[in-house]
């Protein structure tokens, strides 16, 4: 252990009965202020709505509330100068900030903690920073969103193949597969929004874990600070981390969509693929390769998933177990929710970016929707439709595609004369209708890949989002 720490400047808000400074291996390891230092301004946007409220109710008089808040407000804007130098053995960010207040405003500091606790205090400046969090990241899902449109909008007329296994399936449109990860994407601005409302709680009030004897306004803080409910129990309200737990299970899900979705330009830039290429500033070279344009952003959306779904099981092992009400433990919920912020936001910018200038290889997407008898589900379609089972069109066509793969040719290249051989219902219109383009009409169905249903979806996702009618 290593030398007791002194100072001769106030560093504690709990000196009072100890006789032994701390150690300072305990200071180091106990302190979260390296890291809760960024919820700054959500600490003070409590205190400030706090003090209001003890004002109000007449337990500090108006002008200590006067004080303590213009106090604070000076001391937010050297915070976001960042002219505040954070003594690195402080405890957290919020006795750095009443401790900062003391050293301005002298002893008046000391009542704003007045029927207060750090315990309601911390689970306040979360809840404020997650409902921040996701009003942000909402906006970005939305910015990859209107760029992932705006390339469906230009490519409703492109044709590729849809995939299953990796294998060539069945043609759909570029427009339909952009669209689905609109949908994804629609379903975590969905669940971000559901988190969001049982973030909107105000924990303050709560006190250490019983509540207050102070005859304080709860709604009136929560009015103050945007809230839409008070928590009804002081011990669940500072010992539940719920949602962060929600907030990191919706980030996990949106990080595993754009990993999804950073896969499918990772292999579609692929030479052996050609249908992306992307704009050189949203690739990276090699160091020994020349020739190289990598698609390391993608790559790294998709390698980040990992660490956000991390987050989220590390979250659910801190609280396991946990008795009530709190423990220190609980401050272990900080990093892995910043750096899931963090992360979470750079990678739908990073991927908004690639989506809003990559060129796509509309031939090359073509020519391989025309490869790998995509439409021979169409000859059966074609089968079915003129009476014959579906599984015995079915055999039939197999083996039509087996006739046309050993005489290295495509199904539309045999003639009718061949087509007939395996069954007497193909008749002129059989070559029409195994096109890529007959293949995509015909899935006229709802949500299908029929061009006038994408119109449709596209039209409605534009709406959604804001996007003039007629353009991206
Ligand atoms: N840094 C602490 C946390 O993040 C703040 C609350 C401290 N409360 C306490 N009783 N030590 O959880």
């Amino acid at each position: 252990m290593g030398p007791a720490v002194s100072g001769t400047r106030k560093a504690k808000l709990w000196g009072g009965r100890f006789r032994q400074d701390t150690a300072k291996s305990v200071l180091a390891f106990t302190s979260s202020l390296p890291f809760d230092r960024r919820l700054y301004r959500e600490d003070i946007a409590g205190s400030i709505a706090h003090a209001r409220m003890l004002a109000k109710q007449g337990i500090i008089s108006s002008t200590e509330g006067e004080a303590i808040v213009n106090g604070l407000v000076a001391l937010r804007e050297e915070m976001d100068r960042g002219q505040f130098a954070f003594d690195p053995h402080l405890e957290d960010i919020h006795t750095a900030i009443e401790l900062a207040l003391a050293e301005r405003i002298g002893e008046v500091a000391g009542k704003l903690h007045t029927g207060r606790s750090r315990n309601d205090q911390v689970a306040l400046d979360l809840r404020l920073y997650v409902k921040g969090a996701i009003d942000q990241l909402t906006g970005l899902i939305q910015g990859l969103e209107r760029a992932l449109v705006g390339l469906a909008e230009a490519h409703v007329q492109t044709i590729m193949p849809g995939y299953t296994h990796t294998q060539r399936a069945q043609p759909v449109l570029l427009a339909h597969h952009l669209l689905a990860y609109f949908e994804m994407l629609e379903r975590d601005r969905e669940r971000l929004g559901d988190c969001r409302r049982r973030a909107d709680v105000l924990p303050l009030g709560s006190g250490a874990l019983a509540g207050t004897t102070f005859n304080i306004d709860r709604d009136f803080v929560a009015r103050e600070l945007g809230f839409g409910q008070v928590s009804r129990n002081s011990l669940d309200a500072v010992s539940d981390r719920d949602f962060i737990v929600e907030f990191l299970a919706a980030a996990s899900l949106v990080m595993a969509h754009l990993s999804r979705l950073a896969e499918e330009v990772v292999l579609w830039s692929t030479p052996e693929f050609g249908f992306l290429t992307l704009d050189q500033a949203y690739a990276t070279g090699s160091s020994i390769m020349p020739q190289k344009l990598n698609p390391d952003p993608a790559e790294l959306v998709r390698g980040k998933a990992g660490r956000v779904f991390g987050h989220l099981v590390g979250m659910l092992a801190t609280l396991k177990a946990l008795p009530l009400s709190y423990s220190r433990d609980l401050q272990e919920d900080k990093e892995g929710l910043f750096d899931t912020v963090d992360t979470v936001q750079a990678s739908l910018e990073v991927l908004a970016g690639l989506f809003s200038t990559v060129k796509v290889n509309a031939p090359a997407m073509r020519r391989a929707a025309q490869e790998g008898y995509a439409t021979a589900t169409d000859a059966a379609d074609y089968l079915a439709r003129r009476g014959l089972p579906f599984r015995q069109a079915h055999e039939i066509v197999g083996q039509l595609v087996r006739y046309a793969e050993e005489r290295g040719k495509a199904l539309a290249e045999l003639s009718l004369e061949e087509f007939r051989r395996f069954s007497a219902l193909f008749r002129e219109d059989i070559h029409q209708a195994l096109t890529v383009e007959a293949s995509v009409a015909a899935r006229d169905v709802y949500g299908g890949t029929a061009p006038g249903q994408v119109q449709a979806r596209l039209e409605e996702a534009k709406r959604i989002l804001g996007m003039p009618a007629d353009g991206p």
